[in-house]
């Protein structure tokens, strides 16, 4: 039997889903005003699409709902398809030149290492690597391992305020407010944050933030954000040009928004329903006592980790109070190869669950969301332990 909360989702019941940290999973009642919204579009495109009185003022509401969640102002933010398109618009508007440096870690996505190298190779600039310390016990070591590579050369910070494949809540705010007073812009991807960890982005105060909704704040694919500190915003281009750009940053936008959110969400037609209903997703947490769940899911993350590092005597990567909440980098014996033990573990055990190498380590990312019980965890630590041979588990 699935647990109870398992009925609000879309998901496959015959799947034993541990992969919410990929795409997120959206509830029934978010995705039926996702639904609902698109519905009205079709209805009427005129009205709907109307920057002023339609989906603009929608949009707005939107940005008022989020920004509440985030510690942030309404108009501090737009809405983006997701963390990439934030993080592509930061990176290709900074005025980078040759020798300039962009610091990051070793931990950062993969994808995102390939926006960066993209930029760099075009400007000049050069991608320095702050190899973090494993395992992550302390913020001062961490602090240390960024500052270190630090230069007179450095222009940005770019790094994760929670890692993909390592599933590390990284100690951010020292750093960034270092970063700050040296005059490094600081940009954080995180992508898995909203939802996931309490967010004052006001506090943070890092220049540029990217967050994704459709991942632990579970509203529909497609929802995302790119927060900019109100007197970095005119450092921004967006991707598109269009309808809702305005050459003079510091007149309002043309459609009544700020120049800023009018330059980003005005940008040629489009369907807005996923951010429209991130309002839906952010009540539905609240109506299911979610930070309780969300409790409840960090325990069931906390177990597996115990119980795999027993059976395979390979400690975590970090200390608990630096593992993401509801996500943990399992390591498991490096035997034949990662997608294989992925494939496996979906056909043979019908276990959904990324497994891949990461310097130099196999590892299994388990997430629990509301829908998974310990009969999932259970399930998975037993397949590993049948599949690597390992000690019945307890
Ligand atoms: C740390 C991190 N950054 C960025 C992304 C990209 O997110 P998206 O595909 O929604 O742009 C991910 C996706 O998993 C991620 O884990």
């Amino acid at each position: 039997m699935p647990h109870p909360l398992h009925g609000h989702f879309l998901l496959d019941p015959a799947v034993t889903f541990l992969n919410h940290g990929s795409f997120g999973a959206c509830p029934r009642p978010v995705f039926e005003e996702y639904q609902a919204w698109q519905l009205r579009l079709e209805r009427q495109p005129v009205a709907f699409l109307d920057p002023v009185r339609g989906y603009g003022r929608w949009l707005a509401e939107a940005r008022e709902a989020l920004a509440a969640e985030i510690g942030a102002e309404a108009d501090d933010l737009v809405g983006v398809t997701n963390a990439t398109v934030a993080l592509n618009i930061v990176a290709r508007s900074l005025p980078l030149g040759p020798g300039d440096e962009i610091l990051t870690t070793d931990h950062e996505y993969a994808a995102l290492d390939k926006t960066w190298a993209f930029v760099a190779a075009r400007r000049g600039a050069r991608v320095v690597v702050a190899p973090l310390p494993l395992p992550l016990r302390s913020e001062e070591a961490f602090t240390e391992a960024i500052e270190a590579r630090m230069t007179s050369r450095t222009r940005v910070l770019f790094l994760s305020h929670i890692t993909s494949a390592t599933a590390l809540r990284l100690p951010i705010e020292r750093i960034v407010a270092r970063a700050r007073e040296r005059g490094i812009l600081t940009v954080v991807d995180g992508a898995h944050a909203p939802g996931h960890i309490p967010l004052d982005l006001r506090a943070l105060g890092a220049d540029f933030y990217a967050g994704n909704c459709h991942k632990w704040l579970m509203a529909p694919k497609g929802s995302a954000f790119l927060h900019a500190r109100r007197d970095r915003q005119a450092l921004l281009s967006p991707l598109v040009v269009s309808h809702g750009w305005t050459a003079d940053r510091a007149e309002p936008g043309p459609f009544g928004g700020t120049a800023f959110v009018d330059s980003f969400e005005m940008q040629g037609t489009r369907d807005p329903a996923a951010f429209l209903a991130v309002p839906a997703a952010i009540r539905f947490r609240r109506e299911h006592d979610w930070d309780r769940v969300a409790e409840r899911c960090r325990t069931l993350v906390d177990g597996v980790e115990a119980r795999m590092a027993e059976l395979t005597g390979l400690s975590p990567l970090s200390g608990p109070e630096f593992r993401a909440p509801q996500m943990a980098a399992l390591r498991v014996p490096a035997r034949g190869e990662a997608r294989d033990l992925q494939a496996r573990l979906l056909e043979q055990h019908g276990i959904e669950i990324p497994c891949y190498d990461w310097a130099g380590h196999r590892i299994v990312r388990v997430s629990a969301q509301g829908y998974n019980d310990r009969d999932d965890m259970d399930r998975l630590v037993a397949a590993l332990a049948d599949i690597f041979a390992l000690p019945a588990a307890a």
